[in-house]
């Protein structure tokens, strides 16, 4: 597969849009370094030309990116016929479909804009008078993303005086950046709630923070939450399945956290606590 750029700008965060020009990935259409590729892959018998990918960012809720993008792709796909009398049998148009971190974000439908990229692809393509290729997507986030919740254990909670007025509530829990980087990245959204019981307190402007050294290290930027938050309660962070665990680190050597499958009431741990033992696993001197 050949991954053209094909000169989308997404409607996301600039570290997730990966198809307008001024970025690392793919290969241009616009400039012909993409045909350029195709012509040169299938010249060499070592290589197998299937067809084209695109994949044109991520937390997409406008289906109007995927639909120019297959456009663009399925142009390139009747130049490569046109040009180089090469049949694009693949179409992969990538992931991006966006989830519902907050209560106001509305995710596209998903039968619905396959059903719509469907048509536009089997449209163009009748226009171009090429054959239908096989079309498939990439939806990661949109797949695991809701079914993960990070629980976190609540350590200490400060207030702050705002020079603007009113208050805020830094509430410090047991992880933060090194099992979710998101909102330190690229300013992501989450929602939160108190898990571990019931409160009837006023809630108040919250900020949930997490144990690293840097000031940056932020799990949720933004929350009511119940004023009456002490050590030891549990707080719940939705959606937390994609982006979060896969991209965790030993930031300050922080070990990971479990990861647990719960199904019908029961509980499976998928992934186990990392240790001490763990992290001093490449040190010789350790043992
Ligand atoms: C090539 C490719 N396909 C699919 C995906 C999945 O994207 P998403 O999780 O937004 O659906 C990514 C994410 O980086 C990607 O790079």
């Amino acid at each position: 597969m050949v991954r053209v750029t094909v000169g989308v700008e997404a409607h996301t965060h600039d570290f997730i849009s990966t198809a307008h020009e001024d970025q690392k990935f793919g290969l241009s259409l616009a400039n012909g370094n993409a045909l350029e590729a195709v012509r040169r892959i299938v010249k060499l018998p070592s290589l197998n030309f299937l067809g084209l990918h695109s994949h044109i960012g991520s937390q997409i809720f406008d289906a109007k990116g995927f639909e120019v993008a297959a456009e663009r792709i399925v142009s390139l796909a009747k130049r490569i016929w046109d040009d180089l009398d090469v049949e694009v049998t693949h179409l992969n148009l990538g992931g991006g479909m966006g989830i519902a971190y907050m209560p106001d974000d509305d995710p596209l439908d998903i039968p619905v804009m396959a059903a719509l990229i469907g048509d536009i692809v089997a449209k163009e393509c009748a226009n171009a008078g090429i054959a239908l290729p096989s079309l498939a997507f990439e939806p990661g986030r949109a797949i695991i993303g809701p079914a993960g919740i990070t629980l976190y254990e609540v350590g200490t909670v400060k207030q702050v005086e705002l020079d603007e007025g009113g208050s805020r509530s830094y509430i410090s829990v047991d992880g933060g950046m090194s099992d979710n980087i998101r909102t330190a990245l690229y300013d992501a959204e989450y929602s939160v709630a108190l898990a571990s019981r019931e409160s009837v307190a006023a809630k108040q402007l919250s900020r949930v923070v997490g144990k690293h050294c840097e000031s940056g290290d932020i799990v949720v930027r933004d929350a009511m939450l119940p004023g009456d938050i002490v050590a030891s309660d549990l707080l719940a962070v939705a959606a937390t399945g994609a982006y979060c665990r896969s991209m965790a680190s030993n930031y300050n050597h922080l070990p990971k956290p479990a990861v647990v499958s719960v199904r019908e009431g029961k509980a499976t741990v998928v992934l186990r606590r990392e240790s001490m033992d763990d992290l001093l696993r490449l040190d010789p001197g350790a043992s």
